[in-house]
């Protein structure tokens, strides 16, 4: 494991999410501003190129897991042959190859992925009412994620399925029992996840629904739900159902934040290092790559920036909004064509 991954807190970063676009065929409200983004210039995003060797130097230093994300990682074009690519840094220690998607475009592709190397894919489903898709998504398209989520379930080869739903107080909070149901008799693990701010999401406290409040609710129609195992540094705490096939997990990261297990590093579309999520200090790895630096010059500027990762979030009502990017620039899954 290389030194450069390991932060001021002792922990250890063997986990890359690699945003591969800023464009998204959704507009979901709480990953983007309503008046859209502007996207970087298309010279800014990495190339194919660019990705894999960053990727390899991540992988040589010890990152084993690596998720794809956007935007919406799906409209990058030559998604298989960069899944392809990032496969064959199996032969220096690469372990999974994830993905989270909105599942729009992806029950015809998803075999050719997963074919090429993807082992597991998350899909973003907030709920499965098709009126409210429409409303959080601002764009159609339910009964089409839908499917994507069938043929995931269906495709051999996928070590895990999940579904990612964002709950929101008054919107999809009164769906937590279809979630359960539609994970009943299907190997889907549903992860409720808190609604995080991000810039232009209108965040507010009152609309974030509390991990504890729906595991009561859960509990209290099912009190024989136990707690599941969860692999090392999950972001979701897991829960069985006696006789459901899937499971039921909770992301915590506003009323119960996981910092202190947190071995995640991320790299942008447009080539910035972003030791976490709520932090806005970034470093260009794309600009000094550019500049010819040499894989070591990488190492070390990848070093400091890990070594300049704070030992969490400043907490849900003070994160420095203004300065961070929206989620659909870190690594959400939505909006822009
Ligand atoms: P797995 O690899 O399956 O564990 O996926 P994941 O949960 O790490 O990633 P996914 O892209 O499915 O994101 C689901 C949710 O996890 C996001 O909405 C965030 O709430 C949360 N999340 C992902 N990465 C981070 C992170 O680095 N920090 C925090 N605080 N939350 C994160
Ligand atoms: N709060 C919580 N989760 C979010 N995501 C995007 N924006 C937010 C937010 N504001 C989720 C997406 C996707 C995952 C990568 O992040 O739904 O599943
Ligand atoms: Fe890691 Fe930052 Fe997320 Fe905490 S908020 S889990 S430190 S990325």
């Amino acid at each position: 494991f290389s030194p450069a991954l390991i932060d001021s807190f002792q922990r250890r970063h063997d986990y890359l999410r690699i945003s591969l676009t800023e464009r998204c065929n959704l507009r979901c409200f709480y990953c983007m501003p309503s008046e859209g983004i502007e996207l970087s210039p298309k010279d800014h995003i990495l190339s194919d190129d660019e990705v894999i060797r960053l990727a390899s130097l991540f992988v040589k230093s010890g990152v084993t897991k690596i998720r794809l994300t956007g935007g919406e990682p799906t409209v990058r074009k030559g998604l298989g042959d960069i899944i392809g690519k990032l496969n064959e840094l199996r032969t220096i220690g690469l372990k999974s190859i994830g993905m989270t998607s909105n599942g729009l475009v992806l029950h015809r592709r998803l075999p050719q992925y997963v074919e090429n190397g993807l082992t597991h894919l998350n899909l973003s489903l907030d709920t499965l009412d098709p009126f409210k898709f429409e409303i959080m998504t601002r764009r159609p398209g339910h009964d089409v994620v839908l499917r994507a989520l069938e043929a995931a379930l269906l495709c051999p080869g996928l070590q895990s399925v999940k579904l990612n739903v964002v709950v929101v107080k008054g919107l999809n909070d009164s769906e937590i029992f279809d979630f359960v149901d539609l994970a009943k008799d299907k190997d889907v693990s549903i992860r409720f996840i808190e609604f995080m701010p991000f810039t232009g999401n209108k965040w507010d406290k009152a609309k974030m629904v509390p991990s504890s409040q729906l595991l009561e609710k859960l509990s209290e129609r099912y009190p024989d739900i136990t707690r599941a195992p969860d692999e090392l540094n999950d972001t979701a705490r897991s829960w069985k159902i006696p006789g459901h096939r899937g499971s039921i997990g909770f992301i915590s990261s506003m009323s119960d934040h996981f910092c202190a297990s947190c071995n995640r590093l991320r790299l942008t579309a447009d080539g910035m290092i972003k030791v976490c999520l709520f932090d806005a200090k970034e470093i260009s790895l794309r600009d000094e790559m550019r500049r010819g630096a040499s894989d070591d010059e990488l190492l070390q500027l990848i070093g400091r920036a890990v070594l300049g990762k704070q030992e969490k979030h400043a907490g849900m009502e003070d994160i420095d909004v203004a300065t961070n990017r929206p989620m659909i620039l870190i690594g959400g899954v939505t909006p822009r064509n």
